[in-house]
């Protein structure tokens, strides 16, 4: 477990170098990129919203000054009202203006039916306003799950192509978490946090337009609490950030557990490891809950500090204009309401930027994580112009092939190895000799360190990968079969074969009777893995999938090494048979199945040591000569 915290550990600081803030900036926004027209239109929504918002203050406003104020107080504010109706600019003014001619100090029942037009108005752009909500709110929704659709997908995408070591470097379940809880966390970003700030920011610059417009030295007033939330911003920001990263790293830390116990639950129980999993388990989720405690509490600190300042704003208004009203009259009462109203409007777009700012630090987190694997370059890929053979024929070669998977442990040295088309060679050694590991590097599932392998005479580098894995089909160790038919499973390498091709290979390989025999024959659900199988049953199924791909060189590593001796030699008739005609390389631990193979290939530590048929590496009395003998005494002993 120490070793998983370790390599987060090393992750995260590897990714705070990564990327810069402003990097991550734009590649987020770029995403909006991909959607141009609904990007425009949610703008243009967003844009009329806000500045259809923040123009009902004002049209209250006239409402006070043009209709409520005069009969309240005395004529002498008629003047008032009308210089200061002069000054009033905006949307709403022009409307405005044809109610100021009739108006008189006392009230007459066209003053009221104005009142009743302009609070009618009034009633209509809230009703507007709701309906604008809801078209923003259904239009994010859509483009923001549209935007979430195509980073899972493309993430899925460069999960298939990238190459083998990136899966036996990263453990599945944090990987998982990414395509998960990290698409998840961006996409609220995306799908809310942007537009808002977008939206906010759009309300921000129109109300500090009208509030100018209503009074210049108030507004510079107000203004002067801004390089206050200025600092307490930059202070925070980098705390919030790291505290965000600590909660994706610590919910992958549990993702990435609980893939491991799930699919371990076997060998937890064998070894009754339950208590002690829970108690791993209790010890990252309890990290995980500390960390979403510690990101919680630092942000909720900012509302409060943030929401003072907004009230010392407001605090400045009032006393201000508050005076200037009763004083001098140099702005009316109207126009203090509505200044009022756009101070504290003013500050909801800054507190509601800090709100977001939460789900942008949370969002960013996230994407900084995604990119890592959009990022992530396939160890093993096409050069530009791949050689794309019409048909491999299967003639092999090795040429002084090294290989090391860590920079300084070698596993193969020096290989020479050389296999005509069409035939077959045992390879043959102890655990870890490196036999398999030579599979990998034919399948190009690795590149060689130094030498050459050839293809049909091509550098295995120069062939095009997709068709060099169509032609080459490896039964590995690790059988795993996919959830679904075993008929599904069969023709995982060839969707388009027939039903009758596959019972062909079954009836060659002894298996079709007896998979007729299971519940619903071939259209019984393995499950996953192939959970519901024997390893027996799940070998020969793998290996029969293998020949449906009908490549023209074919490996099997182990393929029977868990069927019975009986079975094994009952289906070794079908593999022969099989194996006619198509370049092989079998591997095997029992040395009886590969005694007829005419090139028994020894390897022990990463080198060849003997080479011959079973007959002339027999009399040589060498490794394999030790090999046979001690299987052969087991065998007596058995
Ligand atoms: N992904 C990997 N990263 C690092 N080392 C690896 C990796 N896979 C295998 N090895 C190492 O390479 C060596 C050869 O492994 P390989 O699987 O080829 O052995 P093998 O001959 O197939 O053994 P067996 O008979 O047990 O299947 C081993 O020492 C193993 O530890
Ligand atoms: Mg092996």
């Amino acid at each position: 477990m120490g070793h998983i915290f370790r390599q987060m550990a090393r992750e995260e600081e590897h990714r705070e170098k990564k990327y810069s803030d402003w990097t991550l900036f734009k590649r987020v926004f770029g995403v909006f990129g991909y959607y141009k027209t609904e990007a425009v239109s949610v703008l243009a929504i967003v844009v009329t919203f806000s500045i259809f918002t923040t123009t009902i203050p004002l049209l209250l406003a006239n409402i006070i000054d043009l209709f409520i104020e005069p009969f309240s107080k005395s004529s002498a504010y008629i003047i008032n009202y009308a210089n200061s109706a002069d000054s009033y600019e905006g949307i709403i003014n022009s409307l405005i203006q044809s109610k100021v001619n009739i108006l008189t100090p006392s009230a007459t029942s066209s003053d009221i039916n104005s009142i009743l037009i302009m609070g009618s108005m009034y009633l209509l752009f809230l009703i507007l306003n709701f309906v604008m909500i809801l078209v923003r709110t259904i239009f994010f929704a859509r483009l923001g799950q549209k935007m979430i659709y195509r980073i899972r997908n493309d993430l899925f995408a460069k999960l298939q192509y990238l190459s083998f070591n990136y899966f036996t470097e990263t453990e599945s379940g944090r990987t998982i978490s990414k395509l998960t809880n990290d698409v998840d966390s961006l996409g609220e970003l995306l799908t809310t946090g942007i537009i808002d700030i977008f939206a906010d920011f759009v309300s921000l610059a129109w109300i500090l337009v009208l509030m100018f417009i209503l009074d210049v030295t108030m507004t510079l007033f107000t203004l002067t609490v801004i390089p206050i939330l200025l600092i307490i911003a930059v202070l925070f920001q980098k705390k919030v950030r790291s505290a965000y990263r600590r909660t994706r790293v610590a919910i992958a830390k549990v993702t990435a557990n609980l893939q491991e116990t799930i699919s371990g639950v076997k060998v937890t129980k064998a070894l009754s490891r339950e208590d002690k999993n829970i108690q791993n388990f209790k010890g990252l989720n309890r990290e995980n809950y500390s960390a979403n405690v510690q990101a919680a509490s630092i942000s909720s600190l900012f509302m409060p500090i943030i929401q003072i300042i907004a009230a010392l704003g407001s605090t400045i208004v009032i006393i201000y204009g508050g005076y200037a009203v009763i004083t001098t009259g140099s702005i009316s009462l109207g126009e203090l309401y509505a200044f009022l109203e756009y101070s504290n409007r003013f500050f909801m777009p800054v507190i509601s930027l800090f709100t977001f700012y939460t789900t942008i630090q949370s969002g960013f987190a996230s994407a900084e994580r995604i990119f890592e694997i959009l990022d992530e370059e396939p160890s093993v890929k096409n050069i530009d112009k791949p050689i794309i053979p019409e048909k491999i024929s299967g003639y092999l070669k090795l040429k002084n092939v090294d290989f090391r998977y860590q920079k300084d442990i070698p596993v193969l040295t020096n290989i020479n190895l050389e296999i005509e088309p069409g035939k077959s060679i045992a390879l043959v050694g102890q655990t870890g000799a490196g036999k398999t590991t030579i599979t990998k590097l034919l399948s190009r599932y690795y590149d060689v360190t130094a030498g050459e392998l050839l293809v049909d005479g091509i550098n295995i580098q120069e062939i095009d990968l997709e068709t060099l894995r169509k032609n080459i089909a490896v039964v590995p160790q690790d059988v795993y079969l996919f959830s679904g038919s075993i008929m599904d499973n069969l023709k995982f390498g060839k969707k388009e074969a027939e039903d009758k091709e596959v019972y062909d290979i079954c009836l060659i390989l002894g298996l079709h009777d007896y998979i007729l025999k299971l519940p619903e024959g071939y259209e019984t659900d393995v499950k996953e893995g192939g959970a519901r199988l024997s390893l027996g049953q799940r070998q020969l199924i793998s290996l029969a999938r293998a020949v449906v791909a009908n490549p023209s060189i074919l490996i099997l590593d182990e393929c029977s090494s868990s069927v019975d001796p009986i079975t094994e030699a009952l289906i070794q008739k079908g593999i022969n048979y099989i194996l006619q005609d198509r370049t092989s390389i079998i591997i095997a631990h029992r040395l009886s199945t590969i005694k007829n193979v005419s090139q028994i290939v020894v390897l022990d530590d990463g080198q060849i040591v003997e080479q011959g048929t079973h007959e002339e590496l027999l009399k040589k009395r060498g490794k394999y000569h030790n090999l046979y003998e001690t299987q052969l005494t087991s065998n007596l002993i058995e």
